[in-house]
């Protein structure tokens, strides 16, 4: 007897008329033929020929900023470099709880999203470590419905900051998970270079994945990310390190670009993009043309490596907006990267579901046999489709048990002339 059949149902890969069952928290079965008929299982779902996918995973977002905005004040410039003053202003006054009680209220939104595992940074400039333990805590208690990874992230500086190499150890001793840091926030290019070798050394010495701010400013000359390829590459970290952002290559020299590529391809780097937070903080010291400052993600899938859509910043001293949704942040990340071709559609799907999966190491993640029955069951027929509404997320399972479902959206139009009809709009 399954827990689960699930039938009826469109796979991002294409395949129609699918089933999966599942029993024990894991799927046991992708299949075609296997109707309820055939399957004795406790609860049945009729996709009605919906899209089922794996859950959306975030590669990168703040956690211990989440929801405080306003908190003390709002960021007037909507700089990076304002939002980092107005976190170091809004730092002394953080409590405990307050951490807490916001990063699980976003954790509620995240669920409802069909968003079921997070890799957020968590600041370790702190020698309190008041943070650290409130995400630590947070991790535990969602740790039955989200995967939360942490990032030890000196946001003031593992070298610019006094303490920060302690600070940041000290995360990392508490169960904080990867190495993060911020080259391009160092004082000089020599200390942003000298932060990426100490803090890839200490991630290898300790088996930790790394995960690192780098180059997000739209100063051309800002390359760290060579140092990162490079560094991972000396020490043997292939696979297991991520650039994030990595705005700079936007504005970057072509040829440089075409030398650079390769090399973060040998180190097998992956890239987190920030599409939201990428359109709105860069390109502020430009008049017109404005620059987008996203990075260049087709280039970069294009060389082999793994790129990821985060959130990044929700309702924070960065940014204003976002809600927790992955199909919003796929969406900024298609229209930036003018990704709109077909198969290019597709890869922004796969950018807030398998890449950063991948990314994250996380174990048991994808639609096949043997893997965690953790599902979402959207109200669209197939990725494009998703990623063009904003599907409503009709139910979401997280190791085969529903932990969030939502009406499905229609609309009533009563028009001059014709029939009140309710349906979905959307073509069939
Ligand atoms: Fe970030």
């Amino acid at each position: 007897m399954l827990d689960l059949l699930i039938h009826n149902a469109t796979l991002p890969d294409g395949r129609s008329h699918m089933s999966v069952a599942v029993q024990g928290g894991r799927i046991t079965e992708v299949t075609q033929g296997l109707t309820p008929e055939a399957a004795q299982a406790a609860e049945v779902v009729d996709a009605g020929g919906m899209l089922l996918s794996s859950p959306f995973v975030d590669a990168h977002f703040h956690m211990d900023a989440t929801l405080s905005l306003g908190l003390p004040r709002l960021n007037q410039s909507g700089t990076l470099l304002e939002g980092i003053a107005l976190w170091g202003e809004l730092k002394p006054h953080l409590t405990f709880d307050a951490l807490v009680n916001r990063a699980l209220a976003y954790c509620d939104w995240a669920v409802a999203n069909g968003l079921l595992a997070i890799r957020s940074h968590v600041d370790t400039s702190d020698p309190s470590m008041l943070a650290v333990e409130a995400l630590l805590a947070v991790k535990k208690k969602v740790a039955p419905y989200i995967d939360l990874q942490l990032v030890a992230f000196p946001q003031d500086g593992v070298l610019r900051s006094k303490g920060g190499v302690d600070n940041l150890k000290k995360a990392l001793s508490l169960g904080v998970d990867v190495v993060g840091g911020i080259p391009h926030f160092e004082r000089t290019m020599a200390d942003g270079a000298a932060s990426v070798k100490l803090l890839c050394e200490l991630a290898a010495e300790q088996g930790k994945l790394v995960d690192m701010h780098c180059d997000e400013s739209d100063d051309p000359l800002s390359r760290h990310v060579e140092t990162l390829a490079f560094e991972t590459n000396r020490l043997g970290l292939h696979g297991r390190v991520t650039g994030s952002h990595l705005t700079s290559m936007h504005s970057m020299d072509n040829y440089y670009v075409s030398k650079l590529l390769p090399l973060m391809a040998e180190a097998q780097l992956s890239v987190v993009s920030n599409p939201l937070i990428n359109i709105t903080l860069q390109g502020r010291h430009d008049t017109y043309p404005k620059r987008r400052g996203m990075t260049r993600v087709p280039e970069i899938m294009a060389a082999g490596m793994a790129v990821a859509f985060g959130q990044d910043c929700c309702m924070d001293p960065w940014y204003s907006m976002g809600s927790g949704d992955m199909l919003e942040v796929a969406s900024m990340g298609l229209h930036v990267a003018q990704m709109t071709s077909q198969p290019a559609m597709q890869q922004c799907f796969d950018a807030v579901t398998t890449n950063p999966a991948r990314i994250l190491h996380l174990e048991g993640y994808g639609l096949e046999k043997g893997c965690q029955a953790d599902l979402v069951l959207l109200q669209a027929q197939n990725p494009i489709e998703a990623i063009r509404l904003k599907a409503t997320r009709l139910k979401v399972w997280r190791r085969g048990a529903l932990v969030a479902q939502t009406p499905a959206r229609t609309v009533t139009l009563t028009l001059p002339g014709r029939p009140a009809t309710t349906s979905f709009l959307h073509i069939k």
